[in-house]
């Protein structure tokens, strides 16, 4: 085994970043990952708002693992349940129990209860595409239908159930046919009306164009005899995520969810992404005023330590009658590392005014990035956000055609780690989505200062200047 081993492990040597990119080009599958720059960068170390790469030279983070380390790398209250955890009971097959699971799925149970008016129950299990997979068997096991629908621009996974419900064809294209295809609704994207529409006097017409698939049954979703809809649910984001960011104009949803349940269609509301405070609420949904059949979360719930996801659904759907045990069981659902750093991120959440902070700094983030637009409309179209989860759209000179490829320089840029912060080198993690893929979509660490705020601020605009001098 040594000599074949022992160089790739370190035993010989520590391996250069050029040697491991060979390797990495050699023996490391592709799939697993998306390749954004090229070569992509590695990083060393990590702590609060920044990641450090092997020279040590700090990169604000304005992504934060796509929202799942919101409350900073390295978090000491959050790492330390996990060790006490590795010390207690490491690892436990989940046909037992241990206290940590009862006591998180207690905890989201009865918040849901307070929020929702609504008994329920909570189920684990890793990823968020696997806790998809999960609500997706709980939405058949009780309507006994397979279609659903769900929004343009949605985003939720890639699994073979979840892309089958994610409206990208570029993840089905080299997979076959999906039978079990979602139907794709309209998101309100009202800087991009997909309706040609403005939000200040559209009336909603995107809801009205949706209630019309009931109209009759020659529009194929509706038997009017029977009463009953061939599509069991309806799977929404409630801020779209991978899609840009986007939030719904007031009065959106309480408006879907009249038609939903005119109509017996479940709504499952994904908050992987959205939910635990990105959006100023535990539940991303609380701020539009409707209440979920289904709550699917993931991410944040262990900052990024040991993975786990999970769905809250409502009593009638998921008690052990109708979902009995084994319906999706996974050798690691409801892990015991997961559980524990989980539960003490839920009391950490209920114990810190997170609504209030996220808020506060929120607001304070986006009229820095209004005013960054004001002063560069010809290569910002567009800023918006909700709590923490914030956007830049970046455009061409006329502040609407989207401009990709200058978002993807601004991208590049940030990741060389040479802007000036206030006299240091410094590089700024970014992340681009949308449905163009010109959006810049933050979602800063919760203990962000307001001094970093500034400093993201300056270094964005920094960006601004040497990727379009011409528009500046
Ligand atoms: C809204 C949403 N749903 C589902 C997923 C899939 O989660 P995972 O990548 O953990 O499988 C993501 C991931 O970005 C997401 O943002």
């Amino acid at each position: 085994m040594g000599p074949v081993v022992d160089d790739v492990l370190g035993l010989s040597h520590k391996p250069d970043e050029a040697e491991l990119l060979q390797l990495e080009q050699k023996y490391c599958s592709w799939g697993d990952t998306v390749h954004y720059l090229d070569p992509p960068k590695f990083f060393e170390r990590a702590e609060g708002n920044y990641l450090y790469d092997r020279e040590g030279i700090p990169y604000l983070d304005l992504q934060m693992w796509y929202s799942a380390a919101s409350f900073g790398y390295g978090n000491s209250r959050l790492n330390q349940s996990l060790k006490d955890q590795i010390d207690r009971l490491p690892q436990l097959a989940c046909q037992y129990l241990h206290p940590e699971k009862v006591q998180l799925s207690t905890a989201i149970a009865r918040l849901n209860e307070s929020k929702f008016g609504r008994a329920g129950r909570v189920h684990f299990n890793v990823g968020g595409a696997q806790a998809i997979e999960d609500s997706l068997k709980i939405v058949r096991n009780a309507t006994g239908k397979s279609v659903v629908f769900a929004f343009m621009g949605g985003y939720h996974g890639r699994t073979l159930g979840a892309s089958a419900i994610t409206s990208s064809y570029r993840y089905r294209r080299r997979y076959g046919h999906f039978s079990d295809r979602a139907h794709f609704v309209p998101y309100p994207y009202c800087f991009r009306c997909p309706y040609d529409k403005k939000r200040e006097d559209c009336d909603l017409y995107c809801v009205k164009q949706f209630a019309k698939n009931f109209e009759t049954e020659y529009n194929s979703f509706w038997d009017a005899k029977a009463r009953e809809s061939e599509f069991a649910a309806f799977y929404i984001e409630p801020i779209q995520g991978t899609g840009g960011y986007v939030v719904p104009p007031v009065g959106y949803f309480p408006a879907l969810k009249k038609i939903l349940d005119e109509r017996g269609i479940l709504l499952v509301d994904d908050e992987i992404q959205m939910g635990f405070f990105r959006a100023g609420k535990f539940w991303a949904i609380e701020n539009f005023d409707v209440v979920p059949d289904i709550v699917v979360f993931g991410k944040a719930l262990t900052n990024g330590l040991n993975p786990l996801s999970g769905i809250w659904a409502r009593e009638e759907l998921i008690n052990p009658d109708t979902f009995p045990p084994g319906s999706t069981h996974s050798t690691f659902s409801a892990n015991t590392l997961g559980t524990a750093v989980g539960l003490e991120a839920v009391r950490m959440m209920t114990e810190t005014n997170y609504e209030e902070i996220v808020r506060r700094k929120g607001s304070y983030f986006l009229a820095q990035l209004k005013a960054l637009q004001a002063k560069y409309p010809r290569v910002i179209g567009d800023t918006d956000g909700i709590g923490l989860a914030l956007r830049i759209e970046i455009c061409r000179e006329d502040g609407r055609l989207p401009d990709r490829e200058l978002t993807d320089r601004i991208f590049a840029e940030g990741m060389k780690g040479n802007l000036d912060a206030r006299g240091r080198p410094m590089g700024l993690v970014l992340d681009v989505g949308g449905y163009f893929k010109n959006v810049f979509t933050l979602a800063p660490c919760f203990e962000m200062t307001e001094d970093e705020i500034d400093l993201a601020v300056e270094l964005f605009e920094q960006l601004i200047r040497r990727c379009a001098p011409d528009r500046t």
